[in-house]
């Protein structure tokens, strides 16, 4: 009665980590603080109250699959100033359309794009590996085969798309592209992007830019991102979209709030797939999340925020565990030798909760090691306070 695709995914590594750490008992009396999840908690902006207030008249209404003039206008607007895009690059009525959170619209643009077969064979969808479990979801269950492409300390935290073989290239479908990185937060380059892009146009495949750490970064200069490649080369939107989401950028993850870019023509497939099966966001959250696009005061006190946290972390481990500072992204992925091992002991000895890095990554088919087995992610979204708990226990456990 199981859709057997589902036999090709593993269990979701949230589950995994409760059958890691359930079992054990902290020794310590301290409260249970949880590194594991990227849910920040810095608080949500009072715009958004206001602008659901506002316009509570609307829940009486069906929300239309491409949203509001207004959200996709100032989406727009946002994209052409973020990322210094080319006049009327972006066209706000066919060009972007939102989303219940990315999470849902990264799952349904594979069952979008993928076809029955590339070329007579079975399609292929290429992943970073560590990545972002909904990927391989997507890959399985649109009936494609999911291809990990190394992101490890040798690649800087990068998947090398282009290092695979004409066979994999030649039936690729779709490719999942995360900057800044999650777990690593490695920001890629133009050139790397505009690579990226040539690459997918020269096969027929689509990139997908996952995009939604871009906001959290280390530096004075922003990330880049998909669009400004797509710019660089002349401002075709062909092959590529942007995923974007407020969850990170306005500490918003219950909002469910995002929004999809790029090619017009492959938006307006989702969109059909979406009529189908697709939430689209509820009016009052759409005005909300247009309030949101719509402000950067809030972003930027976040932004200070995590960096702030950084500063913290950087101080409380130095250059212990393999710790780096990451260009974006609010994670620490920390080379502990052993990760699961390593979270079992702080859930054990410190009622610290982090992910093992192996429940993030796909073991490579020749039987080699797990790339994330060495490490742990933790996610610095809690406030000052009880991150400087959490570190100090970091610390002194490992
Ligand atoms: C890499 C990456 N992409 C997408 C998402 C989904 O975010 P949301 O569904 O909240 O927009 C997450 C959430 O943690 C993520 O880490």
């Amino acid at each position: 009665m199981i859709n057997d695709r589902l036999a090709r995914i593993g269990d979701y590594p949230f589950d995994r980590l409760r059958a890691l750490l359930d079992p054990l008992t902290p020794r310590s009396g301290d409260e249970a603080i949880s590194f594991a999840l990227g849910e920040p908690q810095h608080p949500s902006p009072p715009l958004v109250r206001e602008a659901i207030e506002d316009s509570a008249h609307l829940w009486g209404r069906y929300p239309p699959v491409w949203g509001t003039p207004a959200f996709r206008g100032t989406v727009a607007a946002w994209l052409k100033k973020r990322y210094r895009l080319p006049d009327g690059m972006i066209d706000p009525e066919t060009d972007v359309i939102p989303v219940s959170g990315t999470r849902e619209a990264l799952f349904m643009i594979a069952l979008t794009v993928v076809p029955e077969a590339v070329r007579g064979r079975r399609p292929a969808v290429l992943m970073p590996n560590p990545f972002y479990q909904v990927y391989l979801g997507a890959a399985a269950l649109s009936g494609a085969d999911p291809v990990f492409v190394p992101a490890t300390a040798e690649t800087n935290f990068l998947p090398e798309f282009a290092a695979l073989d004409a066979d994999v290239l030649g039936r690729t479908a779709l490719a999942y592209f995360c900057t800044p990185a999650n777990p690593q937060g490695t920001v890629a380059t133009i050139p790397q992007m505009t690579a990226l892009i040539e690459l997918a146009r020269e096969h027929g495949f689509v990139v997908v830019f996952d995009e939604c750490y871009s906001e959290i970064y280390t530096g004075e200069t922003p990330p880049p991102g998909g669009l400004e490649a797509a710019a660089a080369l002349g401002g075709s939107l062909d092959n590529v979209l942007v995923f974007q989401s407020l969850s990170k950028r306005s500490s918003v993850p219950g909002l469910r709030s995002g929004f999809v870019a790029g090619d017009a023509e492959i938006l307006a497939a989702f969109k059909r797939v979406r009529d189908y099966g697709g939430a689209p966001p509820p009016l009052p959250l759409l005005a909300a999340a247009t309030a949101l696009w719509g402000d950067e005061n809030h972003v930027e006190r976040n932004r200070a925020l995590y960096r702030q946290k950084f500063d913290m972390a950087e101080s409380a481990l130095g250059n212990r565990l393999g710790f780096f500072r990451p260009d974006g992204g609010f994670y620490m992925w920390l080379d502990v030798g052993d990760g699961e091992a390593a979270a079992a002991k702080l859930w054990q000895e410190a009622a610290l909760r982090v992910m093992p890095g192996v429940y993030l990554a796909h073991a490579p088919a020749d039987g080699g090691r797990n790339p994330g087995a060495g490490y742990i992610r933790c996610a610095l979204v809690h406030d000052i306070e009880t991150t400087g708990r959490a570190l100090e226990r970091l610390r002194n456990t490992l």
